[in-house]
């Protein structure tokens, strides 16, 4: 039987995820750990039956999430893609029996979020808002809908959720405040800060979170090497969206991600490491 990645979950915490204000670090044991591994099997009745670890992904057929699909269905996971447009996510998506696509508008509170994630394990967040007339889309749905989808999860139980947010959030205390990227991205409806009140709420939340903080985003394929450094450490630089959806996937399978907010971009020059090396090098948060 072919190896095959799949996500193993050990031990689930005791008490419920909890969606109050507390700051306190939480237990290890909420972690997800991942392995490669042969398929679980799962026994129902007489009939042994394989059953496949299934991710949401909210935002699905923006230019990131699409990857992020794409790349959870090569690694053997079952995907239920999250869409606005149902229509543009059956047009755009990989179709199959390992992909669901579910009407999921991170707006739409936390009930009708928790039916779009159904039994998933996992959430995989690569929203952002469209650009309108409307300057409060950003705290709609890059903090409103986070916050929805976090909510949704503690609802239904889900432990684990990968964000993809952007570097800079925190441009002001960095000392950034003059940065054109932090000037030009809070100049229509103070989209980072909306961001980084987005990440504060998963970080309160207590579930098992990675933060991904991207560089400028390329649709182009990689051309150097992924670089991971600490929060609010990063002002510039890019990266190509594969290699965010390579990160976001890998943080699956790494326990070494847990609790962390990273920021990526990629340069040529950097050396060549395991997303699991580049995870462990980071101090959680
Ligand atoms: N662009 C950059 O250089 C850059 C840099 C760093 C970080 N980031 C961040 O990285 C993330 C991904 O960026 P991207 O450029 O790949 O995104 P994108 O292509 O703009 O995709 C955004 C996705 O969010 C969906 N969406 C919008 N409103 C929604 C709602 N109310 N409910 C559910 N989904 C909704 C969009 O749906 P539709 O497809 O229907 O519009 C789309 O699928 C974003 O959070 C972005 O802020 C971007």
């Amino acid at each position: 039987m072919a190896t095959t990645a799949f996500l193993t979950i050990t031990p689930l915490s005791p008490r419920p995820i909890t969606t109050t204000t507390t700051t306190s670090k939480l237990p290890r044991s909420l972690s997800i750990s991942a392995t490669a591994t042969t398929p679980s099997q799962e026994t129902d009745g007489a009939s042994t039956q394989v059953k496949k670890k299934k991710v949401f992904v909210a935002g699905s057929t923006g230019k990131t999430g699409k990857k992020v699909v794409e790349q959870l269905l090569s690694r053997g996971f079952d995907v239920r893609a999250g869409a606005v447009d149902l229509d543009k996510a059956k047009s755009s998506l990989p179709t199959g029996p390992s992909v669901d696509i579910v009407r999921a508008d991170v707006t739409e509170g936390p009930d009708r979020l928790a039916e779009a994630i159904g039994d998933a394990e996992a959430v995989i967040c690569a929203t952002g808002f469209r650009y309108s007339w409307d300057v409060f889309a950003p705290w709609k749905v890059d903090y409103f809908g986070t916050v929805n989808l976090v909510e949704a999860c503690s609802k239904l139980g889900v432990k684990r959720f990968i964000h993809v947010s952007s570097i800079l959030v925190n441009g002001a205390a960095m000392g950034q405040i003059l940065n054109p990227a932090y000037v030009v991205l809070n100049a229509f409806g103070l989209t980072l800060i909306a961001k980084l009140q987005a990440e504060q709420y998963i970080r309160r939340s207590g579930i098992d979170y990675t933060i991904i903080r991207p560089g400028g985003l390329r649709n182009d394929p990689p051309t150097g090497n992924i670089v991971m450094e600490p929060e609010d450490t990063l002002f510039d630089g890019s990266i190509s969206r594969d290699q965010v959806a390579e990160v976001a996937v890998e943080a699956l399978f790494c326990p070494e991600s847990s609790y962390k907010v990273v920021e990526i971009v990629a340069r040529a020059d950097a050396p060549k490491r395991s997303i699991k090396d580049l995870f462990s090098a980071i101090r959680q948060s």
